[in-house]
């Protein structure tokens, strides 16, 4: 480990980097006011009931516009979807320029070309250090198209091989 906080954090952002995860677009809000940002934090947490978590930092703007409207979608990326993953967490873009949804059951936006979504009602929200950890009891969820996730690893884009 580095001796100052900086060097810490880069070698702890390095070793975490080195486990692979999925990416998901978390949406909040309704057609004139939606809200989404990036996310690879997402996990599953309970079958009974069910609940998923995300963690959220606590400087989003997003994650507050998230957080006050009380629900939330999950949208999974596909491994054709890494232009959405890099506009979702681009500050200043108007993330949803361009890009076509459907509003999910909580009326969060449902991304056009996702491969499944979980649709949630925000159940607690624990203190995680800078983040906030976010559960969600799910109301709804679905699968829109069998196609392999977009996969983040290491700070870079890559695909599934099985
Ligand atoms: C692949 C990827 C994964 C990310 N995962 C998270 C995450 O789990 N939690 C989080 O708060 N931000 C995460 N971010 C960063 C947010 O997307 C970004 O900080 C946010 O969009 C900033 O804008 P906002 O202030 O409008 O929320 C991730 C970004 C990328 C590209």
């Amino acid at each position: 480990m580095g001796d100052t906080p900086g060097l810490r954090a880069a070698e702890f952002r390095l070793v975490l980097g080195h486990f692979p995860t999925g990416v998901v677009v978390v949406t909040a809000g309704g057609p004139s006011a939606p809200v989404g940002l990036s996310v690879n934090s997402f996990t599953s947490v309970s079958l009974d009931p069910p609940l998923v978590a995300f963690c959220a930092d606590r400087r989003s703007r997003s994650w507050a516009g998230i957080r006050s409207a009380g629900a939330f979608c999950v949208n999974v990326l596909g491994q054709d979807q890494e232009a959405l993953s890099r506009v979702f967490a681009m500050r200043g873009a108007d993330r949803f320029e361009g890009v076509g949804w459907s509003p999910a059951p909580s009326g969060a936006p449902l991304l056009d070309g996702v491969l499944a979504w979980v649709d949630c009602t925000i159940d607690a929200v624990h203190d995680g250090g800078d983040h906030e950890i976010c559960v969600g009891l799910v109301q709804a969820h679905g699968v829109e198209r069998e196609d392999g996730p977009l996969v983040f690893y290491r700070g870079g884009y890559g695909r599934f091989e099985p």
